[in-house]
Formats: C-alpha cells, sequence, structure tokens
C-alpha cells in the first residue's frame, strides 16, 4: 500500500516526511548504510532555524526516516557540512573501541545576535559511537572560529592517505578555503582556490574536493566542486566544477571557465558521498533553486534530493569533463514496460498514450539531431523537450508544463544546454519522471538536466515530433518506475 499520495510527492526520491529541506549533508557509508542527513526546518513548509534532519538507506534508493541528528545550540544554527568515519579515532571520542562517525558543520548565528559585528559563521563538530543514532556535540566547539569574513561555511571533510591527515574545504563568499587537522579538532589553514576562476555571479557554497581517475588512463585528477547562488546558466542556484591538482596543500586548476554539473534549474547544493564501498563517487543534489523554493505548490513538504548519480571523469576533445548518471542501484526499481521499440521515421511524428508515464523511465536511440519530445496530460499542459541542431542547443520548456505562476522566476523562460552534436553519431537519452520532476541524462550523463515541474493532472501522453529530414528516431523503451516507500 502506498504511503505517499499527496499531489507532487515524490515517488522514488527522497522527500522528507513533512515541513521544509535544502541541502544534503553529512553524506556519509558505514557498516551498510548510507545516511543521509539534510538542511531542516521542522516547524514550517519555508526555510527557518536549521536542523540536520536524518535517514538512511542500504541501496540509495529506500529510505527509512530518523529522527532529527542535530538542533541549533548556544553557538548557532545548524548549517551545511559533511560527516567522516573516524576509522583511527584520531578524534579520540571513543572510549571503547567504537567507531566514531563525526558530522563537520557550520554554526550560523543570526546577526542581530553579535550586533555589529560580521562574525557569525564559525565551523562546528559532533560525533555518534552508535553510527549515527544519537550524537553529541564537541565541548570545544567551534574548532574553526570566524575572523570576519562573511559567507564562511558548508566544511567538507575527507581523509588524505598521501599526507596522513583530514582536509577540509569550506567557503568563503568568493572563494574556497583549505584545511587540515590530525584529530578534527585543531585545524590549520593551508590555502584558497578561486577568487579569479569560474562563475561568481553570486556567493559561493557548498564545495567538495576529491579525486576521479579518468576513464580509461591512470591518470588521476581532483575535482572540485562548488554551487553558486544566483549565477547558474539558466537563473538563480546552480553547481560548478573545476578540474585540477591537488598536493594536500593546494588546489590548481588552470581552468578560467566554469563547468556545470547540471544545466537544469534544479540540483543545488550537491556534494558527495564519503567512505563508499568500491570508492565509487555517488553525489546526491537538493532538487530546488532557491528563486523560488519557498514557493513550490505542495503543502505537507517542501522539496526532493535528485536521484543519487554516479560521477565519472571523462577525457573528451582534450577537455576533462565530470559526468553524472543514476547509481546501479535505480535500475531495480525499474519494473513493467510501457511501450517499446518504436521508430519515428524523419519527418514523422508519433503520439503515445501512456497512463504512469509520469513515474517512468525513458530509452531513446537518436541519430536525429532534430526533434522535440512533448510530454502532455489531457488538460493540454505540456512538458517540451527539443533538441535544435541549429543552434547546437538542448532546450527545456516548462513554461506551460501545469503550476508555474506561484513565482515569476519559475515559469518565465525555456532553459538552455549547450551541446556539441559532432562529438557522437547517436546520441543515448535516458529520462527519468517522477511526480513533479523531470531528469535528463545524456550519453551516460555528460549533459544533464534536473527540473522540478508541477502538472495540474499527471503527464500521460508522449509526443515525439522527428524535424530531421534524413535521420530517425528510436524510443528503446519506457518503463515503469516503482514506488520506494
Ligand atoms: C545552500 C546554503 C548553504 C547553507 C545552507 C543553509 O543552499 O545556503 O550555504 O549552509 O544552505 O540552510
Amino acid at each position: 500500500e502506498r504511503i505517499y499520495t499527496e499531489q507532487y510527492r515524490p515517488q522514488f526520491h527522497f522527500s522528507p516526511p513533512e515541513k521544509w529541506m535544502n541541502d544534503p549533508n553529512g553524506l556519509v557509508y558505514n557498516q551498510g548504510i548510507y545516511h543521509l542527513f539534510y538542511q531542516y526546518y521542522p516547524e514550517d513548509i519555508v526555510w527557518g532555524p536549521m536542523h540536520w534532519g536524518h535517514a538512511t538507506s542500504k541501496d540509495l534508493m529506500h529510505w527509512e526516516h530518523k529522527p532529527i541528528a542535530l538542533y541549533p545550540d548556544e553557538h548557532g544554527l545548524i548549517f551545511s557540512g559533511s560527516a567522516v568515519v573516524d576509522k583511527n579515532n584520531t578524534s579520540g571520542f571513543a572510549k571503547s573501541g567504537e567507531t566514531p562517525l563525526v558530522a563537520i558543520f557550520t554554526y550560523h548565528l543570526m546577526e542581530d545576535e553579535k550586533a555589529g559585528s560580521n562574525d557569525f559563521q564559525t565551523q562546528g563538530i559532533a560525533y555518534s559511537l552508535d553510527n549515527g543514532d544519537t550524537w553529541t556535540k564537541y565541548e570545544g566547539n567551534p574548532v574553526i572560529g570566524n575572523e570576519g569574513i562573511r559567507d564562511f561555511r558548508d566544511p567538507k571533510v575527507f581523509w588524505h592517505e598521501e599526507s596522513q591527515q583530514w582536509i577540509l574545504t569550506l567557503v568563503a563568499g568568493d572563494h574556497a578555503k583549505f584545511y587540515a587537522s590530525k584529530n578534527l579538532k585543531e585545524w590549520k589553514h593551508l590555502s584558497d582556490f578561486g577568487k579569479t576562476q569560474g562563475a561568481h555571479g553570486g556567493v559561493w557554497e557548498c564545495p567538495d574536493l576529491f579525486p576521479l581517475s579518468v576513464e580509461g588512463s591512470n591518470e588521476q585528477k581532483w575535482v572540485l566542486i562548488i554551487s553558486i547562488n544566483p549565477g547558474a546558466p539558466n537563473g538563480g542556484s546552480g553547481t560548478q566544477y573545476f578540474i585540477g591538482d591537488f598536493d594536500g596543500e593546494k588546489f590548481t586548476s588552470d581552468q578560467i571557465e566554469p563547468k556545470w554539473v547540471d544545466y537544469g534549474t534544479d540540483n543545488y547544493a550537491g556534494v558527495t558521498y564519503n567512505n563508499t564501498p568500491n570508492g565509487k563517487r555517488i553525489f546526491i543534489g537538493w532538487m530546488s533553486n532557491w528563486d523560488y523554493a519557498r514557493d513550490t505548490p505542495t503543502q505537507k513538504w517542501r522539496s526532493a534530493m535528485t536521484l543519487p548519480r554516479e560521477l565519472s571523469l571523462h577525457k573528451v576533445a582534450e577537455d576533462y569533463r565530470l559526468k553524472s548518471y543514476p547509481v546501479k542501484q535505480s535500475e531495480a526499481l525499474v519494473s513493467m514496460v510501457l511501450a517499446e521499440n518504436v521508430l519515428v521515421e524523419p519527418h514523422a511524428s508519433d503520439t503515445l498514450r501512456i497512463d504512469g508515464l509520469n513515474q517512468s523511465q525513458l530509452e531513446l536511440k537518436t541519430v536525429s539531431k532534430d526533434f522535440t519530445l512533448i510530454f502532455k496530460n489531457d488538460m493540454g499542459e505540456t512538458l517540451e523537450l527539443t533538441l535544435d541542431a541549429k543552434s547546437e542547443a538542448f532546450i527545456l520548456n516548462r513554461m506551460k508544463s501545469g503550476k508555474v505562476d506561484f513565482q515569476p522566476e519559475f515559469g518565465n523562460k525555456k532553459h538552455f544546454m549547450p551541446v556539441a552534436l559532432t562529438e557522437t553519431e547517436i546520441f543515448d537519452i535516458k529520462i527519468l519522471l517522477d511526480w513533479s520532476s523531470i531528469e535528463l541524462f545524456i550519453d551516460g550523463g555528460i549533459y544533464v538536466m534536473t527540473d522540478q515541474v508541477f502538472p495540474n493532472e499527471p503527464y500521460n501522453s508522449l509526443i515525439i515530433q522527428n524535424e530531421s529530414g534524413t535521420s530517425e528516431i528510436r524510443l528503446q523503451s519506457i518503463k515503469h518506475m516503482e514506488s520506494a516507500w
């Protein structure tokens, strides 16, 4: 039986049982359990004094809701951060052989509590000796004080094997700062990055630094993920990344222009798991945008997370590119075939009536580089995806997709993603549609768009319009996605 039946309630994405959620926090795997903590305000469906909500999963798809992990205290509200498994008890928090989980987060004091000062964000830590069930704040908090820096937050920590120390990355307005520690309590500032590189249309938030090997080679590079708000390619919040090197002290990159993890408007503050099995790099983002996050038309809860995505690094035409693609575990939810093997000839169009389209996975292979896919309901509301060869762009149009007028920024423009059409003969497209979101992955996730949509009735037909005069499109399948709840 279904537990989530409210209109727009995600069926295979994580959403809080009730009230407001934003960023994923403390993503860490330990003893068979994936932890998902998140920015949470338990009193209302708009942002308010932040706590860390908590959920756990064995497969990244089915989640169990847990009690709130971290509450605000005298040092402030609990903003975003990360968690690590302190295997060697470097922190000394374990007394009888347990393995501590340590959370590293930002304390935020309201400005007026420290009148006349902008010294209001510091970094604190807390630990759990029972794999995340209960948490104790460190009595020596804060562990990184603030010397007058604004927007000083979102620490992400990992163990750096080569230099045998913990490395912490945080953001300070328009750049990232790196710190090192032997015990998670005393931190030394190492270096800064980014003032003159990448996008700077807004404040930098939620950094993440990790190594990835370049697919098909022995080369290893470091990836620095930085969220930015505003300043994303299609407005508001978005996530950029840099490819470079990290030597235990400094991150360097010759990249000047930003690269974007996702060209949709609804993938923000995403970071990756620490300590995953097989060293997989798994990313989760908050599926919303600060432009309208507070206004989306849900009542009981607000917002959801993206599907967890595995990241990989590729060299394409002498350029490093990050791919993100739904984790393998998502395949376990794929069930019933709703449509199969539909060939759309040049200049042809096909309309498929599909009940359950709004909770499905679509796979297409297309030689045609000129087409439009239209998701439609019986009220005539449409969500349109267009590949336009002339402008070399993929275009997502949600302007008539359903409820759009709750906030002007939501439905006032099409969303564009530049695509290099010469790189591939055949495009591989995977689309995941849930009750209030669409996620699009082209060629294994080299191009990605994630958008929220709020149709007044479920989409139940798909129109495929092939505008190419020479090449075909093949819809391989549409499959039902089982509810994960
Ligand atoms: C990103 C962010 C973080 C901050 C948190 C507060 O969405 O602004 O920088 O820690 O949200 O909830």
